[in-house]
């Protein structure tokens, strides 16, 4: 269900993410804009307030993670339920994490992506990402009952 320009959309943009970068700008963001999902994150040390999230090691490894996981999604992009089922299980029955924040990791990623690109994040390049974070999000979601 992805046309030819959807996935030259995303791969473009993919090919030129700073994983690392956008992993922590997206991840600090969810922190800051949505102060209540700092407390999933009880175990980084602070990420009480923008500056503390900022300087958070742990924030930054770890959003470097979820952008790599993103890359996954990249890599199978006609079978991301599957690629993303032993993560959806993990974020259901181990971490409790409300699936709604899912949603809400797309949009800071997005923001970032926006912010990093500029005019070259053009509306049907972010059209695609859209429905990428959407596809992501509906797959992370699978596992929750
Ligand atoms: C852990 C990916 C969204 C909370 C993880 C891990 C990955 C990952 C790869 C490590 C899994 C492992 O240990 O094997 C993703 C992806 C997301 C996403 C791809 C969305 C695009 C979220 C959101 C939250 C969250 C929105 C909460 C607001 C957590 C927590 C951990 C975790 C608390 C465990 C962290 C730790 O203790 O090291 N996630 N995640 N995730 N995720 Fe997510």
């Amino acid at each position: 269900h992805w046309t030819d320009e959807e996935r030259q959309a995303i791969t473009s943009i993919w090919a030129e993410v700073n994983v690392e970068e956008a992993g922590h700008q997206a991840l600090t963001r969810v922190l800051v804009v949505y102060p209540w999902t700092q407390r999933y994150f009880s175990t980084f040390g602070n990420v009480s307030n923008a500056t503390a999230i900022a300087g958070n090691h742990m924030v930054r490894a770890h959003g470097k993670r979820v952008v790599v996981a993103l890359g996954d999604a990249i890599k199978n992009l006609d079978n991301v339920k599957a690629t993303y089922a032993k993560l959806s299980e993990l974020h259901s029955e181990k971490l409790h994490v409300d699936p709604e924040n899912f949603k809400l990791l797309g949009e800071t990623l997005i923001i970032s992506l926006a912010a990093q690109f500029g005019a070259a994040f053009t509306p049907d390049i972010q059209a695609a990402w859209q429905k990428l974070m959407a596809v992501v999000t509906a797959a992370l979601s699978k596992q929750y009952y």
